[in-house]
C-alpha cells in the first residue's frame, strides 16, 4: 500500500512539473516583445527577445475564460488609443476573456455612457482610458456599487476612491526625455557660453489629463533653467502650464496657435523650436511651417509624443524631429495583469506606490520606460522590435 501510494505521489509530482514547464513557456512567448521595448538599449531589446531564461510573466497562466472585461478608451482621433484598444482585446481574448471595447470619440458623455452600459452587461472589470479624469466620478462609484473594479488604464483617474490599479508609462519621464533630447541636439548646456540662443514655443497637453501636467513637469526640470537665462527665448511669453496646454489634445488648436505665432511674434523671427508634447501638435506646427514658408533648410527642431506611424514617417523625411517610444503592447501587457488580479485575485505587476495620487488615494501602478526616438535609433526600436514592419513604413498614408 506505502509502495502505491508513494508511485501515486511520484506521478503526480512529474505531472506537475510538466504542468508548470509548459505554462512557463506560454508566459515567455507572451512577454518576447513587451521585453524588447522595455530594455535600455536596442541591443539588450534583442538579445532579451531570445533570452529563454527571462523570468515569466504572471499573465501567462491566467485563465479569463468566462469572464467578460470592458474597455473604454477616449478617442479614435490618434492612432495609438486604437492600438491600445487593439492589443488590450487581442491579449485579453487570448486569455479567454470576452471583451467589449468602446470609444468615447473625446465626448465626455458619450464614455459616461458607454461605462453605464458596461456596467448593466455586468463586467467583471472596467478599463478606462478617460477623456476628461476627473469627470467619471459617479459612473466609477456606480461601478463600485455593483462590485465592478476599475483600472486606471495610461490616463489616473482622478478624484475617486473607486480605482485598484494604474497602468501608464513613466509620464513625467516622458518629459525629461523629451527635454533631455532637445538640450542635448542643441548643446544647450555650451549655448550660453558660446552666445547662443534658440526661440521656441511650448504645445502641452490637455489640462483635463493628469499626464499632461506631469509631462510639462519633467520638461520643466530640465529646461526651466534655459527659459530663465533666456537661452531658450520664447517670444509668445507663453512658459506656464496654464498657457500652453492644449484641451483634449487637439492637433487643430495646436495648429491654430503656431499659425498665430509665426504670424505676431516670429513675424521678424525665425522659430528654432516646437516643444510639442504630443505627435498630433507637430503635425498641426508642421502645417502652420509649411505654409508659412519653412523648408528644409530653416526646418525648426519639433519634438513629439507617441511614435504614430504618420510621426515616424515625418521623423524619417526630416519634418519632425523626435518622438516619444510607447510601447502600446507592453502597457496592455502589465494591465492584464492587473486584471487578472482584480478578477482572479493573482498578484499584478506594481512598481510605483508613491507617484499617483489621485486627490482621494495613492493608486499603486506599474510604469512602463518611454524612450526618445529620432532618425538615429528609430530602425532599432520600432522596425527591430517588431512595433512598425518596413511595409508599414513604405506604405502610403
Ligand atoms: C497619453 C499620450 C498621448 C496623449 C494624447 C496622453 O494621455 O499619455 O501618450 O499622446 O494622451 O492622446
Amino acid at each position: 500500500m506505502k509502495k502505491l501510494i508513494a508511485l501515486l505521489l511520484s506521478l503526480a509530482m512529474v505531472l506537475s512539473l510538466a504542468a508548470c514547464g509548459s505554462s512557463s513557456s506560454t508566459a515567455e512567448t507572451k512577454t518576447e516583445e513587451p521585453a524588447a521595448a522595455e530594455a535600455s538599449t536596442p541591443t539588450e531589446a534583442v538579445e532579451a527577445v531570445g533570452d529563454a531564461s527571462a523570468a515569466p510573466s504572471t499573465d501567462g497562466a491566467l485563465d479569463l475564460t468566462g469572464k467578460k472585461i470592458g474597455l473604454a478608451m477616449p478617442t479614435q482621433s490618434s492612432e495609438r488609443w486604437i492600438n491600445d484598444g487593439n492589443n488590450m482585446k487581442t491579449q485579453l481574448e487570448a486569455l479567454g476573456a470576452e471583451v467589449v471595447l468602446q470609444y468615447g470619440d473625446d465626448d465626455i458623455q458619450q464614455q459616461v455612457s458607454q461605462i453605464e452600459g458596461m456596467i448593466a452587461q455586468q463586467v467583471d472589470c472596467l478599463v478606462i482610458a478617460a477623456i476628461d479624469s476627473g469627470s467619471l466620478t459617479t459612473v466609477e462609484q456606480a461601478a463600485a456599487d455593483a462590485g465592478i473594479p476599475i483600472i486606471a488604464y495610461d490616463r489616473l483617474l482622478m478624484d475617486t476612491e473607486n480605482v485598484t490599479y494604474y497602468a501608464t508609462f513613466d509620464n513625467k519621464g516622458v518629459g525629461v526625455a523629451i527635454a533631455k533630447y532637445v538640450e542635448e541636439k542643441l548643446d544647450l548646456a555650451n549655448a550660453k557660453a558660446d552666445g547662443k540662443t534658440y526661440t521656441c514655443e511650448l504645445f502641452m497637453g490637455s489640462p483635463d489629463d493628469n499626464n499632461a501636467l506631469f509631462l510639462y513637469n519633467g520638461i520643466m526640470e530640465v529646461l526651466g533653467g534655459y527659459f530663465e537665462d533666456g537661452t531658450l527665448d520664447v517670444k509668445s511669453g507663453r512658459t506656464s502650464f496654464q498657457d500652453t496646454c492644449i484641451l483634449r489634445w487637439s492637433q487643430e488648436t495646436a495648429q491654430q496657435w503656431c499659425e498665430n505665432y509665426l504670424a505676431s511674434s516670429y513675424a521678424d523671427a525665425h522659430l528654432d523650436i516646437c516643444l510639442c508634447a504630443f505627435d498630433g501638435f507637430a503635425y498641426g506646427c508642421k502645417a502652420a511651417l509649411t505654409s508659412a514658408g519653412y523648408t528644409a533648410e530653416n526646418w525648426p527642431l519639433i519634438t513629439g509624443q507617441d511614435c504614430e506611424l504618420m510621426a515616424t514617417k515625418n521623423i524619417i523625411d526630416g519634418t519632425q524631429t523626435m518622438s516619444i517610444y510607447k510601447d502600446t503592447r507592453l502597457l496592455a501587457e502589465k494591465c492584464v495583469s492587473m486584471v487578472g488580479a482584480v478578477v482572479l485575485g493573482t498578484e499584478p505587476e506594481i512598481n510605483d506606490t508613491e507617484q499617483y495620487n489621485n486627490n482621494v488615494k495613492v493608486v499603486p501602478t506599474y510604469m512602463c520606460t518611454p524612450v526618445a526616438v529620432d532618425k538615429d535609433n528609430y530602425q532599432e526600436y520600432l522596425i527591430d522590435s517588431g512595433y512598425y514592419t518596413e511595409a508599414d513604413l513604405n506604405a502610403a498614408s
